[in-house]
């Protein structure tokens, strides 16, 4: 099986879309406790746009030329010696560094085996989007039946199944959006959706017991009101302010914890029974995923953008 080729987006340089190049390059070999994956769907996520206009430089730092990419759902094609979980053939999804390309190497513990009723489209969704969503509100943000949330960026990647899952769980769910995606958020579930271009969020929610911020900046600055005392603050986005936290008497969190293999397996059912819908915001092939990258620097996608890789 060596010395085999595929096609790849590769990065020499940081830069903006012009420096994704799609390549030939060498099919990548598992190691003793990896497998191999032919590529279905890659996510498209913001941190690819970040990594490659070299803004994290410290914290995931790459050697040039990379293969963007963690995230994607496909179909076994080698095992190494060690694997006893997958066999060629199974359908996957999972962390594969370097998704975008016909195939990726993964830890084998990394890679969760799909239910039959999951499509490769939600299953890319899952890493992605769905999983940050449930630590956010459950690992990190605690939220329980009969509590408030507000979820900032409804209508993105992550927000989709913020919403959804607070809902599920039995939370009031307020929500922002900008115009266009107001309806859209509205038929996720949300009970109240702020339109964010025409009312500021903080005069018309208070006392919530969880806020997730999927935007930062600015956003996080103004969210502090928002919250009852001893409320919860997640950050998606940054190291949220402690001091601003402690002055409202809140805690304020950075979203890095990981939810268990029971918790990923749950979403997972839920998202496959259709109970939790994945909305796709756009699907791309390989080739174009300086296109696509564009799409999600722009910052306004509804739902998650997916490369199609075979
Ligand atoms: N810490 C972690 O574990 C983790 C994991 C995943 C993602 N993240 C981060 O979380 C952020 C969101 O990720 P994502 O994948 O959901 O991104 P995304 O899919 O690109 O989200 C874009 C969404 O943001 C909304 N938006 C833009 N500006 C807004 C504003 N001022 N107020 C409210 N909504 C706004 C847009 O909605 P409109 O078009 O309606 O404006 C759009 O739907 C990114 O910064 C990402 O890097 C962190």
């Amino acid at each position: 099986m060596s010395n085999q080729s595929m096609q790849a987006i590769r990065v020499h340089e940081y830069g903006g879309p012009d420096v994704l190049k799609a390549e030939t390059v060498e099919r990548p070999q598992p190691g003793a406790d990896e497998a191999l994956v032919r590529i279905v769907y890659t996510a498209v996520i913001p941190l690819d746009f970040k990594i490659r206009n070299g803004w994290l430089q410290k914290v995931f730092p790459v050697t040039m030329p990379y293969i963007p990419g963690f995230y994607a759902s496909g179909v076994i094609e080698e095992v190494g010696p060690d694997v006893t979980a997958f066999t060629p053939g199974d359908r996957v999804f999972g962390m594969i560094r370097g998704a975008y390309a016909e195939y990726g190497v993964a830890k084998a513990q990394e890679l969760t085996k799909m239910p039959e009723n999951l499509t490769f489209e939600d299953a890319a969704t899952i890493k992605a989007g769905a999983e940050t969503a449930w630590k956010a509100l459950f690992t990190e943000g605690e939220l329980q039946a009969g509590q408030t949330v507000l979820l900032h960026a409804a209508a993105g990647g992550v927000g989709q199944f913020a919403v959804q899952l607070a809902k599920w769980k039995g939370a009031t769910v307020i929500a922002t959006a900008s115009t266009a995606n107001l309806d859209f958020v509205k038929s996720l579930g949300a009970d109240q959706v702020i339109d964010y271009t025409t009312t500021r969020f903080e005069d018309v929610s208070k006392e919530v017991d969880l806020v997730v911020d999927s935007v930062g900046g600015e956003t996080e600055a103004r969210s502090w009101s928002v919250l009852k005392k001893g409320g919860i603050l997640v950050s998606l986005t940054q190291n949220p302010s402690q001091e601003n936290a402690q002055k409202h008497g809140v805690t304020a969190k950075f979203n890095t914890q990981l939810p268990t293999r029971e918790d990923l397996q749950r979403l997972t059912e839920l998202i496959a029974d259709g109970t939790v819908q994945a909305e796709i915001d756009s699907i791309f092939p390989l080739s174009q995923a300086d296109q696509a990258l564009a799409k999600s620097e722009a910052r306004h996608g509804r739902g998650r953008i997916l490369l199609k890789a075979n």
